[in-house]
C-alpha cells in the first residue's frame, strides 16, 4: 500500500468516527498532507463539493452525509479570529470542523478539539487522537 492509499484508509476511518459538533485540529509541517487528508475525509462523507486549501477564503463548507467546515489558519492571527466569527466554526452545531494550522488559534481553540498529527517523512504517518478512536469501541 503506498502513502496515498494509507492516507485514504485513514481518512475513511476518521470520517466514520466524526459527529456533528466535533472540532479536529490537523497538525503537521507544511506539505505534510493536511489538505489531502481533508479531501479524502470529505470524499468519504460523500461530498460533491471541490476540496481545496481555503487559505484565501479562510473557511470552506462541504456538504455530505456530515457537513464539514474546513479552515486553514496559516495566514491568520489570533486577533483576526474575532473578526471572522470563529465561534461558528469552533462550536459547530450541525457540522464538524477540520482545521489546518490549529496552533494559530492559540487559546481560542476549544480544549475538547481532537488532534490528528501528520508527518512529512516518506511514510506520511497519521496519528489519530485516541479519544476519537475510543468511539470505535462503542
Ligand atoms: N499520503 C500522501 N502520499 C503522497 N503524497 C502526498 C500525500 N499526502 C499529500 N501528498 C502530496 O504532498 C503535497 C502537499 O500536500 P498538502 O497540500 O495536502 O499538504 P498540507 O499539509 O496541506 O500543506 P500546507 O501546510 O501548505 O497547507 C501535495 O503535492 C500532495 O499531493
Ligand atoms: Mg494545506
Amino acid at each position: 500500500m503506498d502513502a496515498i492509499e494509507q492516507t485514504q484508509k485513514a481518512a475513511t476511518r476518521i470520517a466514520a468516527l466524526l459527529r456533528a459538533g466535533d472540532v479536529v485540529g490537523l497538525y503537521g509541517p507544511m506539505g505534510s498532507g493536511k489538505t489531502t487528508l481533508v479531501k479524502y475525509i470529505a470524499r468519504a462523507l460523500k461530498t460533491t463539493d471541490t476540496v481545496s486549501s481555503p487559505t484565501f477564503s479562510l473557511a470552506q463548507r462541504y456538504d455530505g452525509t456530515l457537513p464539514l467546515w474546513h479552515l486553514d489558519l496559516y495566514r491568520i492571527e489570533e486577533a483576526d479570529l474575532y473578526d471572522i466569527g470563529y465561534e461558528d466554526y469552533f462550536y459547530p452545531e450541525e457540522a464538524a470542523t477540520l482545521i489546518e494550522w490549529p496552533e494559530k488559534a492559540g487559546s481560542l481553540l476549544p480544549e475538547t478539539a481532537f488532534t490528528l498529527c501528520l508527518t512529512k517523512d516518506e511514510n506520511r504517518t497519521i496519528q489519530i487522537d485516541p479519544r476519537l478512536l475510543e468511539r470505535e469501541q462503542k
